[in-house]
């Protein structure tokens, strides 16, 4: 068994309480939520333990292995009885006016998909940290993870090569997909802006470049440019 618990009255608590409500709700991949309990002032979640290490986005075997189980993911529609928040909340005020609501979706989206979240034990993969479930476009969660793959050190072209297998990325609509583009550069703009202010130890400059580039390729493969080797 996996316990994860925060103090109850944390800001934080908040996100562990988001990802026990939404675990009935979640894909097969995901460990299921055996018990939570609030004692103490202790909030504490017990999920089904997975004896599995972090992908590694650095190596194509677990990144075949990590679109393999996003794919899957993506099956998974937000039932009518979950209370989960709406891209076009959570991103639509940082696009551009009207643009919004082309991030709208029915898909529950995990949003963060960190190398800590998809564990990996041989071809079977488990996606953890369900704190940021999001409904949406299936497009959305390629988006936000092809940052990540360039966070480890791709190239914006290899996490479009990699991003094109997934159908919700390839047939997406490519002007909501700009659009999101955009918001998202604004929002880890945002981010970044604020951490700087409070002195946090975040790297103001390195979210906002990473959106910026990825919108850069997709204007470029919108443009007719090739997608792949020529962008960086
Ligand atoms: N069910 C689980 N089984 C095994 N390890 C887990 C499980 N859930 C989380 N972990 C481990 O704990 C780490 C942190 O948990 P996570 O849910 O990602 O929270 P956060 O990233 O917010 O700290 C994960 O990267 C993973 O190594
Ligand atoms: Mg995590």
């Amino acid at each position: 068994m996996f316990v994860k618990g925060d103090r109850a009255d944390r800001a934080q608590a908040v996100s562990l309480r988001r990802e026990a409500a939404v675990a009935p709700h979640l894909p097969a991949a995901a460990p299921r939520l055996l018990w939570q309990l609030e004692a103490g002032g202790w909030l504490l979640t017990g999920w089904e333990a997975a004896a599995a290490r972090h992908a590694d986005y650095g190596a194509p075997h677990n990144l075949f292995l990590t679109r393999r189980a996003m794919q899957r993911v993506q099956d998974v529609l937000v039932p009518p009885e979950a209370t989960v928040l709406s891209a076009v909340e959570q991103w639509g005020p940082y696009a551009d006016e009207g643009a919004g609501e082309l991030f709208d979706g029915p898909v529950l989206l995990h949003t963060v998909w960190a190398p800590g979240d998809v564990l990996l034990a041989g071809r079977q993969v488990h996606v953890v940290d369900w704190a940021w479930p999001t409904r949406g476009a299936g497009w959305i969660a390629l988006y936000l993870s092809a940052l990540r793959l360039m966070e480890a050190g791709h190239t914006a072209a290899s996490a479009v090569e990699w991003a094109l297998k997934v159908p919700s990325w390839r047939d997406g609509d490519a002007t909501a997909i700009r659009a999101f583009g955009a918001a998202v550069a604004r929002e880890r703009q945002r981010i970044a802006t604020r951490a700087a202010v409070r002195g946090s130890c975040m790297r103001p400059s390195r979210p906002p470049s990473y959106a910026s580039t990825w919108r850069f390729t997709l204007e470029r493969r919108d443009a007719g440019g090739s997608a792949i080797g020529t962008c960086q």
